[in-house]
């Protein structure tokens, strides 16, 4: 039984300054405040890691234990994943794979209501990427992925500076996935 404000990781598979999905991000820790939530936005940038391999699990570096440590305390994650070439980035698989080499207990994700995020220059939101990472999410760190997914295409034009989203259809897919992991999360943690 968890008291208290149901607690959301949200973080970015890009840490470029100018990155569309850290303000994506960003867009996502301010909407679940407003819902309640305590949200605590990282940026991988603060996790610098080597590119993981078995030898690693012995001893993870320090960022991989901080990481996973933030993971285990919070009942869910909001996750904004750019697409390069179809897929998610190196960036994000690689920094979730350390974390889970922290467990030794279950899956790195086990228990965790992830809702996924992508915003792409790009005419299809990064939805292919977003596809095959929530397959990777379920089934290899086991989290719960909500159907929901906050794709925005032709992020230059529609995800704005001042943290809009100037596009009918993908404001609506934003709010309806901001809210169902609020909800989920919240019942996870009851
Ligand atoms: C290596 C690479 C491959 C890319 N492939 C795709 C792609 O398949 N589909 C797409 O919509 N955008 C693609 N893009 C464009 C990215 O969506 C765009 O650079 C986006 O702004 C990256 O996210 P960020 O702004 O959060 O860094 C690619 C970019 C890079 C660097």
């Amino acid at each position: 039984m968890v008291t208290g404000a149901v607690r959301i990781l949200v973080l970015s598979g890009s840490t470029r300054p100018a990155s569309f999905n850290r303000r994506l991000a960003g867009m996502a820790a301010r909407a679940l405040r407003a819902l309640g939530a305590e949200a605590t936005e990282i940026s991988l940038a603060d996790f610098p890691l080597p590119f993981v391999d078995e030898d690693g699990r012995a001893a993870p570096p320090e960022p991989a234990q901080r990481l996973n440590a933030l993971i285990l305390a919070h009942q869910g994650l909001f996750i904004a994943c750019p697409e390069y070439n179809a897929g998610y980035t190196p960036l994000l698989k690689n920094a979730l794979d350390w974390a889970s080499m922290c467990r030794t207990d279950g899956p790195g994700l086990a228990g965790k209501i992830v809702a996924l995020g992508g915003a792409s220059t790009g005419p299809r939101g990064g939805y292919r990427a977003l596809t095959q990472f929530r397959a990777v999410l379920e089934l290899g760190f086991g989290a719960l992925v909500i159907p929901e997914m906050a794709s925005v295409p032709l992020a230059h034009q529609i995800l704005t500076e001042e943290g809009e989203i100037a596009d009918q259809q993908a404001d609506r897919f934003f709010k309806a996935t901001i809210a169902r992991l609020h909800r989920e999360a919240a019942r996870a943690a009851s």
